[in-house]
């Protein structure tokens, strides 16, 4: 049984039908890909998945339990991390203070006692910005911005990551060890459900690819079976992604 499992999920805003009855899943330790062109519906898809969006119909399953009524914050407690494709750090703070607020928040008390310093700093550690540590999260380069993104959700030690571009605005190199990093998270029994328009690291992280067009899933499968199926290729792979240079806007 997948641990992450999405039947029929529809939302509609007003006339826009943003998800049409798309079906996912995520197997335990797996890397799942979420791909698919700008407005496609994956932000959408993973907000019903985190509890932030009610889907209009459909049901969301995580180890079996129905989550229709749990809230954003049970879905956290429950193991659920998730990264924003805008950014969403305390400017103000620096690098480091953010990681540590994360986990000290999802800590509560426990964490004051314990004292989750060391911690922190082995995450800025893991995800490549310790140099950064002192900076505020407001003046490092967007692909720093992204990591501690990583840093913040791992600071959670979340089971299932949802991911939602975060190698753009990575250079290449940052890219590769962020690949890396997945692919070691995944090792250690972690799941994720990464939506991303590097074609080349979806390609070369994930064990199962899903592709959502206008709101439909047009296809599921390994890798080699989605560089191969035509509708993809015509609906996506063929076209130049908009955002696939990482720029922000
Ligand atoms: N809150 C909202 N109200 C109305 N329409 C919305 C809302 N959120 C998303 N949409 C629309 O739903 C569709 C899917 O958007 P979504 O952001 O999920 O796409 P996406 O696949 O994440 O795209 P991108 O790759 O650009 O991030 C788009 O047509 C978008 O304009
Ligand atoms: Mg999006």
């Amino acid at each position: 049984m997948a641990l992450l499992d999405v039947a029929d999920v529809t939302v509609r805003f007003g006339g826009v039908t943003a998800v049409d009855g798309a079906s996912i899943s995520a197997e335990q330790s797996r890397i799942t890909g979420l791909i698919g062109p700008n407005g496609a519906g994956k932000t959408t898809l993973f907000n019903v998945i985190t509890g932030l969006q009610p889907p209009t119909a459909g049901t969301v399953r995580l180890g079996g339990r129905n989550l229709a009524r749990w809230p954003p914050s049970r879905r956290a407690r429950a193991g659920m991390g998730r990264t924003f494709q805008r950014l969403e750090a305390f400017g103000s703070l620096t690098v480091r203070e953010n990681v540590l607020v994360a986990r000290e928040i999802h800590q509560g008390v426990k964490g004051l006692l314990r004292g989750s310093g060391s911690r922190v700093d082995e995450l800025l550690e893991r995800v490549g910005i310790s140099g950064y540590a002192a900076h505020r999260a407001d003046a490092v380069p967007t692909g720093v911005a992204r990591l501690l993104e990583m840093a913040r959700v791992l600071a959670i030690d979340p089971r299932l990551l949802l991911l939602d571009e975060p190698s753009s605005g990575l250079d290449e190199s940052e890219t590769a060890a962020f690949g890396a990093l997945l692919r070691e998270l995944a090792a250690e029994d972690r799941t994720i459900l990464l939506v991303e328009h590097d074609m080349d690291l979806v390609m070369s992280v994930c064990d199962v690819i899903h592709v959502l067009e206008f709101g439909r899933i047009i296809a599921s499968g390994t890798p080699e079976e989605i560089r191969a199926d035509t509708r993809v290729q015509e609906a996506y792979l063929g076209a130049e992604p908009a955002s696939a240079t990482g720029g922000q806007p």
